[in-house]
């Protein structure tokens, strides 16, 4: 049977690929640049979303370093959370590992202490409101040096009960997973779980070094892995999660047509990969208009569906108590409807 929107939403899913600052909706950039008083190049929501047109990964970090700049006090990170939380809610999400960038708001002069106050207030307010469990990941920004990310690493110290694990995103070409060997060598030493973006844009030998000499636990994209059969064969045998967005992929020009998107080769292939949704506000969807996408565009079953939303869970850094529960309760829901 086709897998239905309804009988997905009430699947408990896990989002473990989702850019805190990705989830700013254009209502809420205009919203929180007049109540701090920012200038914003644009003269409507409208005209924002219409200026989200990309080529390339480049062409929309300009822009998504441009839109966070709304973001200054605790309240603000505060309620992006929250209002993330919300929408998740609205898909059925049940938890979720958020990843954020700290570098792109301290280099505006905002206190690391303001973001992760903020964002962990949110957080804790929308598993109240919402019952959505959570883990936080600090990003370090590949595009900068080594040095900035030991002095992010210093300067979340203070914060480490509130941080699950580091990853590594921004600008991929030319800023391979080794320039970050020592890094993360040091958040491993903190006891932090590491994932990092790699086979986004760059070629299979970055993801082969984030294995390699980052130890990455998840791996965030990885499409372009599979242009290599040796290393489609390691990650399937490791058991390693993809972090896979799909809409992203399609926005960003990964892939020239939804139809070519290589999902349902990565399952097929054995492939421990999940559906995500990156930025939801700057590709047109959140996480269920992703599987959604993929239903359509790939024709999956609900067999595959399944799977996707059973590695979703299989691949947090939740308890495994905690994931058992939650199998046991995606086995009962995925029969019915
Ligand atoms: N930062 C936010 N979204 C990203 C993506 N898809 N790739 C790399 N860096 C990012
Ligand atoms: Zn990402």
């Amino acid at each position: 049977m086709t897998p239905t929107r309804d009988w997905l939403r009430a699947l408990p899913k896990a989002e473990l690929h989702l850019h805190l600052e990705g989830s700013l909706e254009p209502e809420m950039m205009f919203e929180l640049a007049a109540r701090n008083g920012v200038a914003l190049p644009f003269a409507s929501v409208e005209e924002i979303r219409a200026a989200y047109r990309f080529d390339k990964l480049d062409d929309f970090l300009a822009i998504y370093y441009q839109g966070m700049s709304v973001l200054l006090t605790r309240r603000d990170f505060r309620d992006l959370t929250h209002a993330y939380l919300r929408r998740a809610h609205a898909d059925g999400v049940r938890h979720v590992e958020v990843f954020f960038d700290p570098q792109g708001h301290t280099a505006r002069g905002v206190p690391f202490a303001t973001v992760i106050e903020g964002i962990t207030q949110g957080l804790a307010e929308g598993e109240r409101d919402f019952g959505i469990s959570s883990r936080l990941i600090l990003c370090f920004l590949r595009h900068l040096s080594e040095r900035e990310a030991f002095e992010t690493l210093d300067a979340a110290r203070p914060h480490l009960s509130h941080i699950a694990g580091v990853g590594l995103d921004s600008s991929e070409l030319g800023h391979p997973p080794s320039k970050f060997t020592r890094v993360f060598a040091a958040a491993r030493e903190l006891g932090l779980r590491v994932v990092a973006h790699a086979g986004e844009e760059g070629p299979p030998a970055y993801v082969a070094e984030a294995l390699d000499l980052l130890h990455i636990e998840r791996l965030d994209h990885g499409n372009r892995a599979m242009e290599d059969q040796t290393l489609v064969a390691r990650l399937r045998d490791s058991g390693m999660t993809l972090t896979v967005c799909p809409l992203s992929n399609l926005r960003l020009c990964v892939v020239k047509d939804i139809a070519q998107h290589p999902l349902r080769a990565m399952l097929r292939a054995g492939l421990r990969v999940t559906v995500n949704s990156d930025d939801p506000a700057y590709f047109g969807g959140y996480v269920l208009d992703n599987y959604m996408a993929m239903i359509e565009a790939l024709g999956l079953d609900r067999e595959d569906v399944l799977r996707l939303v059973a590695n979703s869970l299989q691949g947090s850094f939740l308890p495994a108590p905690k994931i058992a529960e939650l199998l046991a309760q995606l086995h009962d829901l995925g029969r019915t409807g």
